[in-house]
């Protein structure tokens, strides 16, 4: 039952592109797809091929329906490597590419399958274990912080500390864990040993979803494109009836929040404190929420199902942003230089928005012990102290400055990669190295037996000398 779904997914994903090129797409899950759809709307639009479009759509809702069942990526997976007729018919169409992102894992094996190369596109992993283990992307932990610890570029001794046991536990969970079993799999499927971190690591090109507006500074490699920011566009006009609502706030601005479209509910005490803190404001607040209507809601403040966020952080307008640190939403901010006040609650969230703060774009509020003066401050910080509409600005900036767009370094990596089937010249030979070559322990370990040798060796001769200078001395006397 799954398999057919999947095979309709992959036959809707096969996509004409450019002069003749083929992509294959592996799906991924919600805010992950939004970033590859642009990508993909870019390479149709390229391959003048716009009849195609409609489908993303339909392929995106089966991939949702299909992600959101359990054991899922392995039912995906046997359905496909495993139907010969499936891979067959993939394999007469002769892709160029397949684009996957690591999170879900597969994509890699079908490739390896069909025998073309594959481009990853994606945010992080946990504890950046995928690209460091896998795709050898150097990360001295005393400087680049691992993921879900919120800790930034500047480290103290404990948060070192912190940061290194951190990188350990997850490298560990991952391999003894989450990968086990992949492994033998893996191994299975392609009929030599193998292991998913080896073939992740095939990839001929990662797009990274951020770029150095959002990123601390940090070593990469030349396979490795941060292409952040790509699918953020100017605002379009909004809604008459929503345009009357924002210019109704006059000098005193709208503020923009959204929780995301995971949290649809919050506790009635939760939002009650939210209400609470946006009615003491003077500007106009855009909510979107879909929760009951706090009884504590303010005149200046309207609840939507739905708002054209992009939109309206790009109206003149905005002041501010509350966001609860989605990649998506505090890229849509960064391009349009509005400050933020974070609210994160989970995965990546606390990291994104200890980012923001660090780089002075945004305060950060806890959702727990949040109280309604708590919010009113936040507000207040970042609209009235110009400092971080300063900062919003100059990451804004950095975003826009770039000498080629984000999106179109997307793209020219994914048609680089068809027209030369990979990108080899850019794959750093540590992929050949063991855990201990990489890190040069086996000519330190040399190094270190040689001089101990040489030390050992000075020291004996010099006690030699020493026992016979003292007998000759000895004679002497006597
Ligand atoms: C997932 O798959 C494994 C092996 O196919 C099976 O043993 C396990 O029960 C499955 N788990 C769930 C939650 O379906
Ligand atoms: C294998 O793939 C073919 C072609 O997509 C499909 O018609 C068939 O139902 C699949 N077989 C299984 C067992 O899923
Ligand atoms: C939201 O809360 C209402 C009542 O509090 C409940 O009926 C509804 O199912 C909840 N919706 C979601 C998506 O959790
Ligand atoms: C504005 O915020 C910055 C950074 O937090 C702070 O150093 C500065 O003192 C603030 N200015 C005022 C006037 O509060």
């Amino acid at each position: 039952m799954a398999g057919k779904e999947v095979s309709v997914l992959l036959l809707l994903a096969v996509l004409g592109c450019g002069s003749g090129g083929k992509v294959l797409v592996w799906p991924a899950d919600n805010s992950h797809w939004l970033n590859m759809e642009h990508i993909l709307q870019e390479l149709v639009v390229r391959g003048h091929e716009e009849r195609e479009l409609p489908i993303w759509e339909g392929a995106y809702k089966i991939a949702q329906k299909i992600l959101q069942m359990k054991n899922i990526t392995k039912m995906i997976c046997d359905g496909v490597v495993k139907n010969e007729t499936l891979m067959e018919r993939l394999r007469a169409s002769t892709f160029d590419v397949l684009l996957a992102d690591p999170l879900s894992p597969s994509g890699e094996l079908v490739a390896e399958k069909l025998g073309i190369p594959f481009v990853y596109t994606f945010r992080f992993s946990m504890g950046n274990t995928v690209e460091r283990l896998c795709g050898t992307l150097p990360a001295p932990p005393s400087y680049v912080p691992t993921t879900l610890t919120s800790l930034t570029d500047r480290m103290t001794f404990w948060q070192r500390l912190k940061n290194i046991l951190s990188y350990t536990l997850q490298d560990f969970i991952f391999h003894y864990v989450l990968w086990a079993s992949w492994d033998q799999y893996y191994s299975e499927v392609l009929g030599r040993p193998t292991t998913l971190c080896e073939t992740m690591g095939k990839a001929e090109i990662w797009l990274i979803r951020t770029y150095w507006d959002f990123e601390f500074p940090r070593p990469f490699l030349p396979n490795f494109e941060f292409v952040g920011g790509l699918q953020c566009q100017p605002a379009k006009p909004l809604p008459k009836e929503m345009e009357e609502f924002v210019q109704s706030s006059g000098e005193h601005g709208i503020i923009v929040f959204t929780l995301g479209s995971m949290v649809y509910n919050l506790s009635d005490e939760k939002s009650t404190v939210i209400a609470k803190a946006l009615s003491q404001l003077p500007q106009k607040v855009l909510w979107r929420y879909k929760g009951k209507k706090p009884e504590t809601l303010g005149s200046n403040t309207r609840i939507y199902d739905w708002i054209p966020q992009n939109d309206l952080l790009g109206h003149p307008l905005t002041k501010a942003f509350i966001t609860h640190g989605g990649t998506n939403g505090l890229y849509e901010a960064i391009y349009h230089g509005i400050p933020m006040v974070g609210i994160p609650m989970f995965a990546d969230q606390h990291d994104n928005i200890a980012h923001m703060v660090a780089k002075g774009a945004a305060v950060q509020v806890d959702f727990n012990t949040m109280k309604t003066q708590d919010l009113v401050d936040a507000l207040n910080t970042v609209i009235y102290n110009s400092t971080y509409k300063e900062n919003a600005l100059k990451l804004s900036k950095i975003q826009h400055d770039q000498p080629v767009k984000p999106l179109d370094r997307a793209v020219f990596w994914i048609e680089f990669v068809m027209r030369h089937k990979g990108a080899k010249h850019l794959r750093p030979a540590a992929h050949h190295l063991t855990w201990y070559q990489y890190h040069s322990l086996d000519v330190l370990a040399f190094l270190f037996i040689c001089t101990a040798t040489i030390v050992f060796i000075l020291f004996k001769c010099c006690l030699c000398c020493c026992r016979r200078c003292g007998r000759i001395a000895k004679r002497k006397k006597e």
